[in-house]
């Protein structure tokens, strides 16, 4: 299977913001975007963009999964970086369109078809360091994946770190920036303790790591930090916190600290397990910390994994959509 997001339909949907307003939405091939070198997002990274998913159902039929939430997060980011307003009836119909086109393609699950909006501004304009791009592109690409992680649902080993994995006032902005400076410290984390992720944990407050949520589950509890202004809030970890809730176990979002996570992971039965689009929810199985390794719970994901199906069954169509979640396409 190719390497996750490296796979791409043929053509992709595209509309320009300029003060025109948005141009009619185009179907155009999606190799290619023409950019003057001086865009505003070449250099003052006025980008954002968004991940969510599309299913094939047993019948063949084409469900989005919580397309709303991933539209509303796009205007979010969008706002946050001063970047024109998304047409966000007009988003969504470039969503629905792309998909539709390439119904056939959407694999069936565990794939998915991964679809990236993606909204940048393209103002030439290199003197505008401190003002905002007045033009701007908005793109629905799509990628046929399978697992984000290479080794499956296989337990992640995470490197517990203690600096922010982005600037504090723009963690809930999914822009590549923030993405740009994780990655010093995951390369590193890679090649110094063979970690798969970093979690983030500023000043000892437990945070996200690089391209997902965290959950850690104790007994009947999940306790996750609480939303706040410094992490993205992720779409994955609003679902299986409302999955848990409908299940009757007990969910905690408040502060959690390094060295509560560390004492509790110690204790047999307890899980730890990232969420996100791309990640779905997949288990930890080791944190680092000061150069040591400390296993979560007795090495079982039962909640982890019992989570993670309720989740993908309503993704696939074979348990109810009782949240009303899915948006059919086709
Ligand atoms: N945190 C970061 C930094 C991410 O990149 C992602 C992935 O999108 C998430 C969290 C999880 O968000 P979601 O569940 O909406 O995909
Ligand atoms: C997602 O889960 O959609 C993400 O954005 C992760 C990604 C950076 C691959």
């Amino acid at each position: 299977m190719a390497a996750f997001g490296t796979v791409f339909t043929p053509e992709m949907i595209i509309s320009r913001f300029n003060s025109n307003g948005w141009s009619t939405p185009e179907v155009v091939a999606s190799n290619s975007i023409n950019l003057h070198p001086g865009a505003h997002v070449l250099h003052y990274a006025s980008t954002c963009f968004e991940g969510l998913k599309a299913f094939k159902h047993a019948d063949g039929s084409i469900y989005i999964f919580r397309m709303e939430q991933n539209v509303a997060r796009l205007q979010q980011s969008s706002a946050l970086l001063t970047l024109p307003k998304v047409d966000t009836a007009m988003l969504r119909q470039m969503i629905l369109d792309i998909v539709k086109r390439y119904a056939v393609d959407v694999p069936t699950p565990p794939g998915s078809m991964y679809i990236r909006p993606t909204h940048i501004g393209t103002e030439a304009s290199i003197g505008k360091a401190a003002a905002p791009s007045l033009e701007s592109m908005l793109y629905v690409l799509l990628s046929p994946v399978g697992d984000y992680f290479a080794g499956g649902s296989k337990a992640l080993r995470l490197l517990l770190e203690d600096n922010a994995r982005c600037a504090s006032h723009m963690g809930m902005v999914k822009s590549g920036g923030n993405y740009a400076s994780a990655l010093q410290p995951i390369i590193k984390a890679r090649a110094t303790v063979n970690a798969d992720q970093v979690l983030f944990c500023p000043n000892g407050d437990v945070q996200e790591t690089g391209a997902a949520n965290f959950l850690l589950f104790d007994g009947n509890e999940i306790i996750t930090k609480a939303l706040d202004s410094s992490f993205l809030h992720g779409i994955t970890r609003d679902s299986i916190l409302t999955l848990a809730r409908d299940r009757g176990m007990k969910v905690s979002e408040r502060e959690l600290t390094v060295d509560e996570l560390l004492e509790r992971v110690q204790k047999p039965g307890t899980e730890a397990a990232l969420s996100g689009t791309a990640a779905v929810l997949t288990p930890v199985g080791t944190l680092i910390h000061n150069g040591k390794d400390y296993a979560v719970g007795s090495g079982t994901s039962d909640t982890t994994n019992a989570l993670r199906q309720a989740l993908n069954d309503i993704q696939w169509g074979s348990a109810e959509d009782k949240h009303g979640w899915l948006t059919k396409v086709c």
